[in-house]
């Protein structure tokens, strides 16, 4: 989501004058840190950032800090680093232009208006596009920071999203990636008035879209996985077979304690339940571990639901207390040292599943989308279910789907000849 309000700000920016990004800092009129709050790390990174940029950057460069960060530290951000000239929230970053023009301008509001999701087009990648469907979110996770930074959940009309995604198709990318913060809820609640349009019914819509080839969203939340959903999932041919499932803790009492609303056994059920509907899909999931309170056994949940859905992709996080949050208050906080020694074991065990997993593909045929040029005379793509392709290859690669044979293997990528 971060990396979409980047490419909405550039476009705001091109609408009033033309910008060009620049890999040098000493180029730079305009430096914009986008910032993320779901965990305390990059928070504390952001103040040393501000000050190497802030000692290397031409001293007419503006520095401005937008995203979570904006949003929950506002005008703190300001005192805390003088240096800084704005500061924009996540939900106000079509406000890019208006504030880089007032010094020490501060724009955090989580109001809804509709320019909220009304953008100029701007996208990194010319072959994919990323789109917006919702903004905000209405769950109460415990640990969570996000429904504080991001505001209410509201669904993006579904003849907008179409038409973004009906341009972008037009200008070249065959791929859309659907982004909000809980997809699968989408038609919850719109701006204004609005046919009753859900999540599987807008995938129905823009699989209707002449030219575009591959779907993917993310991120889904387990609770709104109804079989519906994933039968959709499973037989829409547009829909790439890859799905994000985020589990947080195998324990259903630490579930409950999250307030995720699924136990652990509904989300061995969901889980096998896409695996019967569609053997082909690659499962991802995002784990806390060290939430407050949790047990060994409450780890050992954890580690036995790793056992039975055999993740593809795990992204693992040490719990991280967090500002505006239910769980930041609770008084069973775990010890770093505990929580670290449970990830480390989470994610060794996940790297030996990996590697089977892997290894397995040696040999297999995928179709895939071939969109970056790489160094060596190489390009890079994805496969329908998402696993990372390189192959020795140039631009005319570039924009197709073509189908490749892995030819040697590894943990994060494949390597592959054309069939
Ligand atoms: N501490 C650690 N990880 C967190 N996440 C969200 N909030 C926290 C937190 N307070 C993780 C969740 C979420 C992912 C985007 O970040 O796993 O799914
Ligand atoms: Fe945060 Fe939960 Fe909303 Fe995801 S569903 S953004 S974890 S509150």
């Amino acid at each position: 989501m971060n990396a979409r309000d980047s490419e909405h700000m550039i476009a705001e920016l091109n609408r009033e004058e033309a910008y060009e990004l620049t890999e040098n800092l000493q180029d730079a009129d305009l430096i914009i840190i986008n910032t993320c709050s779901v965990r305390e790390k990059p928070v504390a990174k952001l103040f040393s950032e501000i000050g190497v940029f802030n000692k290397h950057k031409k001293p007419t460069a503006k520095i401005g800090v937008t995203g979570c960060t904006a949003s929950h530290l506002g005008e703190e951000i300001i005192k805390r680093a003088p240096s800084v000239d704005f500061v924009l929230g996540a939900r106000n970053v079509s406000k890019i232009t208006q504030v880089i023009h007032k010094k020490h301008a501060v724009e955090v509001s989580t109001d809804f208006d509709e320019s909220t999701y009304d953008f100029a087009e701007y996208r990194s990648n010319p072959f994919k596009a990323m789109v917006n469907i919702s903004i905000g979110c209405d769950k109460s996770c415990t640990f969570c920071i996000v429904p504080a930074t991001r505001g209410e959940e509201i669904s993006i009309p579904s003849a907008l999203i179409v038409g973004e995604i009906t341009k972008a198709v037009a200008t070249g990318a065959k791929e859309v990636m659907l982004l909000g913060q809980n997809v699968n809820n989408y038609g919850r609640r719109f701006g204004g008035d609005e046919a009753p349009c859900d999540f599987t019914q807008l995938l129905r819509k823009i699989s209707k879209i002449d030219g575009l080839e591959r779907i993917r969203f993310t991120s889904p939340h387990p609770l709104h996985m109804d079989d519906i959903f994933l039968t959709e999932f499973a037989n829409n041919p547009k829909i790439c077979k890859q799905i994000h499932v985020p589990l947080q803790s195998g324990s259903t009492s630490l579930l409950k304690a999250m307030k995720r609303g699924y136990t652990k056994e509904n989300f061995i059920n969901r889980c096998e339940k896409i695996r019967a509907l569609c053997p082909e899909a690659s499962i991802s999931t995002d784990i806390i571990v060290g939430f407050p309170s949790e047990s060994d056994a409450d780890f050992e949940d954890t580690m036995e639901v790793l056992e039975k859905v055999r993740f593809e992709q795990l992204f693992s996080f040490k719990y991280s207390a967090r500002p505006h949050t239910e769980a930041a208050a609770f008084t069973d906080q775990i010890d770093s040292d505990t929580a670290g020694e449970r990830l480390t074991r989470l994610q060794s065990r996940h790297t030996e599943i990996l590697d089977e997993i892997m290894d397995a593909q040696l040999g297999v045929v995928h179709q895939v989308y071939f969109d970056e040029l790489k160094s060596g005379g190489r390009v890079s793509g994805r496969s329908d279910d998402g696993k990372l392709f390189f192959i020795q290859g140039s631009e005319e690669l570039l924009g197709k789907i073509v189908e490749v044979e892995v030819v040697k293997t590894s943990r994060g990528a494949l390597d592959g000849v054309l069939v």
